[in-house]
């Protein structure tokens, strides 16, 4: 076979004519006597080839006959616009080697939910979860490109940790030598004190929650966007993560729009996120809010649970800010509102189209008797965090932060009906390989 300068099989339709190379995977296939049709996929899309008898040796068209599925092959040919081809445009092959044989690829059309995630690691080659996995890059190199144009940096936390931080009923524990360690629930209480280093500071990395509960919303292994920023007041971080959540989104609608398309995905619904300012209200206004336009009547102290959140997502088209929530549903160290001790500086954003909290974030308690009453009062022994109360007994700041959910934000993004379909290997209760 001669050189070859390959290109990608998008290039080769938006070329539409003249000579190509092409690498990829068998799509789909068919035959007859004089014909076969080989749709080949590679990573941004797919495109129908063609081999005729009659113009190829005998090697390539036996070649060609017994290509199956999956298998992988690199194609010379010329191409032509065609409006009967899947995607316009039809490569006639001159040339043909197949580099990898597939037998048999077990999935084939209407399989099960529960077969296709026992095969995840062959299912990740479907149009869906390819574009799920370019969509799920853009909205990591936006996070990064959002907050280094803020001048923070990347900073790294450990992943075993001595303690708790958003409560002991989803940790993790890990037999850590001789003693007994946990998985990280949030970077937050290792992120704290370097902001007394570096001001301005975020990360992506894995979190682990024992959430027993299955729903479409929880997994045991998540990614969590962080940032964490000294000199900062509440509306400073609610200001970050709405800048945040609008720059990813419309970084998804700049790159991703043939994604999108490819998962039936309407791009409109996403639009008044970038546009729009996002709606901020309290949590005792929520509480108005249901109660007026649903008659809802939920007891004041009590966190909003999925059908509220639900209820309240159905009256917007973009994600809301919900500001000032009963200090009892929040963790330890949100900042207490000044002369109300009974509301903290917490806001979560709560997405649209019933996609639940997709950002967790608050000013942080400065005051260390209130940290400490707060700890006891959870039945943690303060003294197992005085790395932590450290940062408040030297140079102490304002400052605060918020982790927001990426396979939340890539799953309402994508408008799946799971967040499994939002990370490679979904991890939940009910689920640990492949
Ligand atoms: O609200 P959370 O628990 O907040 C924290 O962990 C803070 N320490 C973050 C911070 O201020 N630095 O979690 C943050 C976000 C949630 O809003 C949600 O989007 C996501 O993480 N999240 C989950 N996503 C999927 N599965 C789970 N089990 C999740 N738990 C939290
Ligand atoms: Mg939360």
């Amino acid at each position: 076979m001669s050189k070859h300068h390959f290109i990608t099989i998008q290039q080769a339709i938006a070329q539409g004519e003249g000579e190509a190379s092409l690498r990829g995977w068998v799509y789909r296939e068919r035959e007859s006597n004089k014909f076969k049709f080989i749709v080949l996929r590679d990573g941004t899309n797919i495109i129908q080839t063609v081999v005729k008898k009659e113009e190829v040796s005998e090697q390539i068209w036996n070649d060609a006959v017994k290509l199956q599925v999956e298998a992988s092959i690199i194609v010379k040919g010329v191409l032509k616009r065609d409006e009967r081809a899947p995607t316009g445009v039809e490569l006639n092959v001159r040339e043909l080697t197949v580099v990898g044989t597939s037998d048999q690829f077990p999935i084939t059309k209407d399989q099960s939910i529960e077969f296709l995630a026992d095969n995840r690691h062959l299912w990740l080659r479907s149009r869906q979860m390819n574009a799920m996995l370019k969509i799920r890059a853009t909205a990591f190199r936006a996070f990064r490109e959002y907050f280094d144009k803020h001048d923070f940096i990347e900073y790294h936390s450990p992943m075993f940790q001595a303690t708790q931080a958003e409560g002991g009923s989803s940790l993790f524990s890990v037999k850590y030598f001789n003693t007994q360690v946990y998985l990280s629930q949030t970077w937050q209480l290792y992120a704290e004190p370097a902001i007394q280093s570096y001001e301005k500071i975020y990360t992506i990395a894995p979190c682990f929650r024992a959430e027993k509960s299955v729903t479409s919303r929880h997994l045991t292994e998540l990614w969590m966007a962080e940032m964490e920023v000294a000199w900062a007041e509440f509306t400073d971080i609610q200001n970050y993560g709405e800048g945040v959540v609008k720059h990813i989104v419309k970084s998804v609608l700049e790159h991703n729009a043939l994604d999108l398309q490819t998962l039936g995905r309407d791009a409109a619904k996403l639009r008044p996120t970038v546009d729009k300012p996002f709606p901020r209200m309290t949590y005792t206004d929520v509480l108005k809010l249901l109660k007026e336009k649903f008659d809802m009547d939920i007891e004041w102290g009590k966190d909003l649970r999925t059908i509220e959140e639900d209820k309240l997502s159905s009256l917007f088209d973009l994600p809301v800010i919900v500001t000032e929530y009963p200090a009892v549903v929040k963790a330890f160290y949100m900042k207490e509102v000044p002369g109300h001790p009974e509301v903290v500086q917490g806001c979560d954003f709560i997405g649209p189209e019933g996609y639940g909290e997709l950002i967790g974030g608050s000013e942080r308690e400065t005051d260390i008797e209130v940290l400490k009453k707060k700890l006891i009062a959870q039945g943690e022994d303060p003294e197992n965090y005085q790395y932590y109360l450290d940062t408040r007994r030297y140079g102490s700041v304002p400052h605060g932060g918020f982790g927001m959910g990426m396979e939340r934000i890539i799953s309402w993004i994508c408008g799946f009906e799971t967040i499994k379909d939002a990370i490679p290997f979904p991890r939940t209760p009910a689920r640990w390989t492949p």
